[in-house]
């Protein structure tokens, strides 16, 4: 036998609809970003979710909804995720390394997509949390530039430390040398604090309603003539948002009828 045959072997995937880590980063001990391979066969619109996980104790898959945070031309899939102490998948989740497996259902389903949105001159991204895993896919995708000449990212976190993912990925998206060009001057990156001593802080419905964030940036307030929204954080923090959308006169839309603005999940639950 070939004493290289062995290697040519290739590696047995273990995991039903298995995909291998390929880069792991810990922004805190609360949250963690994570590469994997994509599969071939799968296309996604930004700001779609998918199922992943890993195999439970019981033998059988356990799943999670996971916003992909990577843009649709990414060769890899990036994740952003929460680390809840007892939660069944994260609490296992945030120990993967480089090399290891894990399970990614490779159907791509949401309601945060452009198809979703009316056309307009401005889009907002509004994110508490990890809420703002979606847009990292939105703003890395050149259709986001191309549909609208302003696009302004909200992001509020508790705490400086939480905020730093969505720091470093706007600041690298501006030196990009593939999106860099169409960004420029059209991004308006807007995060906030609420518990931690900021340059800006205050929740973002408070901003919005106070006028805050239109004085900051130069801009008129919301108009649904002109302005379109996302949406995605936590349960309570979309409804609040919703009503001041609402109250800016932006109506609720969805992939079969496109209107002013689109919400998402990103949990379901009372806290940890
Ligand atoms: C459409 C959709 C998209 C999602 N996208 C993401 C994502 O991109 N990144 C991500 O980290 N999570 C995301 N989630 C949440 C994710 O599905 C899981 O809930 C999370 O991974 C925790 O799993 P778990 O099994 O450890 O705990 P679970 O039993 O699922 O959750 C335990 C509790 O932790 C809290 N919690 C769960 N997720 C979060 C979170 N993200 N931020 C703050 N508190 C949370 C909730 O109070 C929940 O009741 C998404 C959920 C939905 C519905
Ligand atoms: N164990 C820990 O160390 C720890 C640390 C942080 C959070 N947690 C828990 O983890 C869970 C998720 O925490 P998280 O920080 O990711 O999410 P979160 O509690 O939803 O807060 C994220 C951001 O959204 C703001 N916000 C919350 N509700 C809002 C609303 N209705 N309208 C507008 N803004 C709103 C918060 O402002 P405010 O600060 O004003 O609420 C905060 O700046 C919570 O249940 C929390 O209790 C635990």
């Amino acid at each position: 036998m070939n004493e290289n045959a062995v290697n040519e072997i290739p590696k047995v995937k273990t995991l039903p609809d298995a995909q291998t880590v390929t880069e792991v980063t810990h922004w805190t001990d609360r949250l963690f970003s994570f590469r994997v391979s994509r599969p071939q066969s799968l296309r996604f619109r930004s700001g779609e979710f998918v199922m992943i996980g890993l195999m439970g104790d019981n033998g059988k898959p356990l799943l999670r909804a996971y916003s992909i945070a990577s843009p649709n031309w990414d060769e890899e899939l990036e994740f952003y995720s929460i680390k809840v102490p007892d939660g069944p998948l994260t609490s296992k989740l945030q120990h993967i390394q480089p090399g290891d497996e894990i399970i990614l259902r490779p159907k791509p389903v949401g309601t945060l997509v452009h198809d979703a949105l009316l056309p307009g001159k401005r889009v907002w991204f509004l994110a508490t949390g990890t809420g703002i895993a979606p847009f990292a896919s939105l703003m890395r995708d050149p259709e986001t530039y191309e549909k609208f000449d302003e696009v302004v990212m909200m992001h509020t976190c508790r705490t400086i430390e939480e905020l730093e993912y969505g720091r470093q990925l706007v600041e690298n998206l501006v030196n990009d040398e593939l999106i860099g060009e169409m960004v420029e001057g059209k991004l308006k990156y807007y995060p906030t604090t609420t518990r931690e001593e900021f340059p800006h802080m205050g929740r973002i419905t408070t901003n919005l309603e106070n006028g805050k964030v239109f004085d900051d940036l130069g801009i008129e307030p919301m108009d649904p003539a002109t302005d379109r929204a996302m949406v995605c954080g936590s349960l309570a923090f979309n409804k609040d948002v919703m009503a001041v959308l609402e109250g800016f006169g932006l109506r609720e839309g969805a992939n079969s009828e496109p209107r002013e603005y689109v919400v998402e999940k990103a949990f379901v639950g009372e806290g940890i």
